[in-house]
């Protein structure tokens, strides 16, 4: 029997954080390129070869510049695919039903980067004005730019450091974009309880649906709008180690509060692209409302 080796990303080896303290941890790069290597990914493993060192250890600022490019030009992939929309269109209807019922709105974004969707939706304002919008990343230099790209625009929102598997931020409702894929599916189970027993009333989890077009999609989109290697080798990578329904079905039951589905999105696919695809979670009192304010659009929710 041939053992299965994991896909890795480059990016979630070159920057490590202490999970207690959220302090950085020097990485060697000489591990890095082993570790890449013994995954059989020689290709990856040249990138990592070409990254500058201070001593044996990988150049943090080097690190933080290079995965703030690569963050920027995941902004157009984005733009690209509607991400903004695709979170409104579930977004809108999900906060009037809490709305109605007097819950105070906040939107946490967990894992977002340069900050791409929270300052999109604060821009246009489609939440409405009583919504608080907050991003989180592991990633200080990730949260530092995110901050600092709101500011420029006077944007209605906040950035602040914080681990998806503790979270201090408490929200009325937590999202992400393209993050599920990087915890191994025996952690994802832990990242939906944190949201549950952080006492949100629902969840919207986007990332890349797990076809066997994916890694073909993903490979042309990256080819054709991203310029750093890490970045282009680590959009194919996601999509190879997307997760498949079922498992995020049964993790997300793990949220024992909440009921979870899967939500095609048609409106906003590009069929040339690797599809992004959400987990939706709702406290079940809400889902009955939550099926009516999105209408015709509730036949694509898809229970577990
Ligand atoms: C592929 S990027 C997606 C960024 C952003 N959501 C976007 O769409 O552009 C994944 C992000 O998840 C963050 N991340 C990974 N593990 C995390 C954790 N345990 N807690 C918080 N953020 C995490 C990384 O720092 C990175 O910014």
């Amino acid at each position: 029997m041939i053992a299965e080796v994991a896909v890795l990303e480059i990016s979630d080896l070159v920057a490590q954080w202490d999970e207690r303290t959220g302090e950085r941890v020097p990485v060697r790069r000489a591990e890095v390129v082993d570790r890449l290597h013994a995954a059989g990914d020689a290709r990856a493993a040249r990138i990592v070869r070409r990254m500058p060192v201070t001593g044996e250890f990988l150049d943090p600022v080097a690190v933080d510049r290079l995965l703030i490019r690569v963050h920027t030009e995941l902004q157009r992939l984005n733009e690209e695919l509607h991400m903004a929309q695709r979170f409104a269109e579930l977004l809108v209807p999900m906060l009037d039903v809490m709305r109605a019922r007097g819950s105070r709105l906040r939107v946490v974004d967990i894992g977002c980067g340069v900050g791409f969707t929270v300052r999109s939706l604060a821009a246009s304002g489609v939440l409405g004005p009583d919504v608080e919008l907050v991003g989180v990343d592991f990633n200080h230099a990730l949260v530092a730019e995110a901050s600092r790209l709101a500011q420029d625009e006077r944007l209605p929102c906040t950035f602040v450091r914080a681990d998806a598997f503790a979270l201090a931020e408490a929200a009325t409702v937590y999202l992400s974009c393209g993050v599920l894929h990087h915890f191994a599916a025996d952690r994802l189970p832990a990242f939906f309880r944190a949201q549950d027993r952080a006492g949100a009333l629902g969840f919207v989890h986007y990332d890349i649906a797990a076809t066997r077009l994916a890694p073909l999609g993903a490979w042309l989109f990256h080819r054709a709008r991203m310029r750093e290697p890490l970045g282009r080798h680590d959009g194919v990578a996601s999509a190879r180690r997307a997760h498949g329904d079922s498992v995020l079905l049964s993790a997300a039951a793990a949220a024992e509060g909440m009921d979870a589905f899967l939500y095609e999105s048609f409106r906003h696919t590009n069929p040339f692209c690797a599809a992004m695809r959400p987990v939706v979670g709702l406290r079940p009192e809400l889902v009955g409302d939550f099926r009516r304010a999105l209408g015709r659009r509730a036949r694509r929710l898809v229970a577990g």
